[in-house]
């Protein structure tokens, strides 16, 4: 009779399983998964950045899973980014990197990465991302005085940075350098009249007195011993004259298997000025630009991403009457996330 009972539980049982499981919740932004899938999308960005400064996250905007089969998934991510104080080829790594204060008059990213997660593994496919600065006139209601950022052709900005790469050659012992880009750079006009700016630079194969002798034959290092560095400098108008300059160099870098590190300088003719003129800051449209990253372009994927929408949409109308599916989880409202540091 025992054994009877038990074979009847045993024959019950894949029947009981054989309840149609609730369809998972969809992925809220702040989900450990979407946190993840941030991280990887952020370090590729700046992996994959020729221009500025790094870019860390501030939130996930939105976050779209879309099944492709078993432990094969298409995750559409848009995320909020903000401008760190390390330049692109700092070899500082994002998580010790001081996002900017938005009196230093913050730059924002917004990105759409389209990622793959196979048996676990995320990878990129595509990322679509423009950055601009805070509008001055956020900067002025909080901050009257702050000085706001110029344009990176402006000439003040120009005659102070060739002013402050002169000097520092002038005095240096090491290396002769060459300018790479400016990063930024802002002017104030009251009470003193003063141009501060950030620039990139390299390394040539030349010492000072080598290039005073002749400066049109110092290059760049080639790759295998390039030396990339970085220079603040700030030059007071008025009401004295004044120029200070310091710049550091990183020493030689070995590139990240499969990061384009050193094709992001490979126009060693130095500054680009296509890719600055009449903006105070680098756009990362400039090295992201893939629309197939963002969701509404991807063509391939419309009607699987409109039923996943609908049916998180249902399981909200049916949460607010106190339906619960079978399995259900109550969540947050998932999306956007929490922003971490501040919103502009
Ligand atoms: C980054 O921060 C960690 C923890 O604070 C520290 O141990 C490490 O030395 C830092 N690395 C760099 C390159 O600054
Ligand atoms: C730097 O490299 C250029 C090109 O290879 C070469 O013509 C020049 O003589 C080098 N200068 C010095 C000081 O070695
Ligand atoms: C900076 O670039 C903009 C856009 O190309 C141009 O209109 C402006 O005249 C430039 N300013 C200077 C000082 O060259």
């Amino acid at each position: 009779m025992k054994a009877l009972v038990a074979l009847i539980l045993l024959v019950q049982l894949p029947i009981h399983k054989a309840v149609p499981a609730a369809p998972p919740a969809p992925l809220g932004c702040d989900d450990p998964e979407s946190e993840a899938a941030a991280e990887v999308a952020v370090s590729y960005i700046n992996g994959h950045s020729r221009h500025g400064y790094k870019f860390a996250l501030n939130r996930i905007e939105n976050i779209r899973v879309l099944p492709q089969g078993p432990n094969n998934d298409i995750i559409f991510l848009e995320v909020d980014l903000l401008e760190t104080t390390c330049p692109i080829l700092s070899p500082t790594p994002l998580a010790n990197c001081t996002v900017r204060s938005f009196t230093d008059h913050a730059v924002e990213g917004d990105c759409d990465v389209k990622l793959q997660k196979l048996n676990g593994q995320l990878s990129v496919l595509a990322s679509k991302c423009h950055s601009h600065a805070d509008s001055t006139e956020d900067i002025i209601q909080i901050c009257p005085g702050c000085p706001l950022l110029a344009r990176l052709n402006d000439t003040e900005v120009l005659a102070a940075v060739t002013a402050a790469l002169n000097d520092h050659n002038s005095k240096t012992t090491d290396a002769y350098l060459k300018l790479l880009e400016i990063g930024r750079a802002r002017i104030q006009y009251h009470p003193a009249h003063v141009v501060s700016a950030e620039f990139a630079v390299a390394a040539t194969n030349c010492s000072a007195a080598e290039a005073k002798a002749n400066v049109e034959s110092c290059q760049l290092l080639p790759d295998d011993q390039s030396n990339f560095g970085f220079c603040t400098a700030t030059k007071v108008i008025r009401p004295t004259e004044d120029l200070s300059v310091d710049c550091q160099l990183y020493g030689h870098q070995v590139p990240a298997p499969g990061v384009p590190f050193l094709s992001r300088v490979s126009q060693p003719t130095g500054i680009n000025p296509s890719v600055v003129q009449g903006f105070p800051n680098h756009n990362l449209k400039l090295s992201h630009n893939n629309p197939v990253a963002s969701e509404s372009s991807s063509a391939e994927f419309p009607t699987v991403a409109r039923s996943v929408a609908k049916r998180a949409v249902a399981e909200v109308a049916q949460h607010d009457k106190g339906i619960h599916p079978v399995g259900f989880v109550p969540l947050l409202p998932p999306c956007p996330g929490k922003i971490r540091h501040f919103k502009i």
